[in-house]
């Protein structure tokens, strides 16, 4: 299966922050998206965007030291941040969270126990402002979204 891509570069916070926010109108219960890319390059701040699209009235900040954080809004937004897992046997029971919509922070090099299907979001850092962010949709129901992504 091909799957759809799309590729952008981003040069304020505050354009990432609208860009999850774009995302965050596009999910539906029951979405996967796995925030990809090194420190600082942007993903909490992504994901601050797909908070403001669901109403969430707390501030979302970086789950690092506690792995999973809930909050509620319009839908419920299940943050996870994988990277402080020390090694590949940590389940998250993902299965767990299918009521609400699931952003995971997640680590290049760790690759197992992922949803099946999922929108990968990868972050790559340019400069201080700009980062090239892309797009992949990983499985059907997110070709479409991902085309939305494009305009
Ligand atoms: N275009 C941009 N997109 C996202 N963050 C940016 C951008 N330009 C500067 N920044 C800054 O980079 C940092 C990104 O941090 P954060 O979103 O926590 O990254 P991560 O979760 O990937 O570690 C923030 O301090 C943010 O203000
Ligand atoms: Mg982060």
């Amino acid at each position: 299966m091909l799957y759809n891509s799309v590729d952008m570069i981003v040069d304020s916070r505050e354009k990432t922050i609208a860009l999850g926010e774009k995302l965050g109108r596009l999910l539906d219960i029951g979405s996967t998206v796995v925030l990809k890319g090194e420190l600082a390059s942007g993903k909490t701040t992504f994901a601050k965007g797909i908070g403001k699209a669901l109403n969430i009235p707390q501030v979302i900040n970086s789950p690092t030291f506690t792995i999973l954080k809930i909050y509620h809004g319009d839908k419920t937004l299940y943050h996870i941040d994988a990277y402080r897992i020390e090694n590949n046997s940590y389940d998250l029971g993902f299965d767990e969270y299918d009521d609400g919509i699931k952003v995971i922070e997640w680590p290049e090099y760790y690759m197992s126990y992922l949803p099946k299907e999922y929108v990968e979001v990868i972050f790559e850092y340019i400069d201080e402002q700009r980062r090239d962010i892309s797009f992949i949709a990983h499985g059907d129901r997110y070709n479409s979204i991902v085309e939305e992504m494009k305009c």
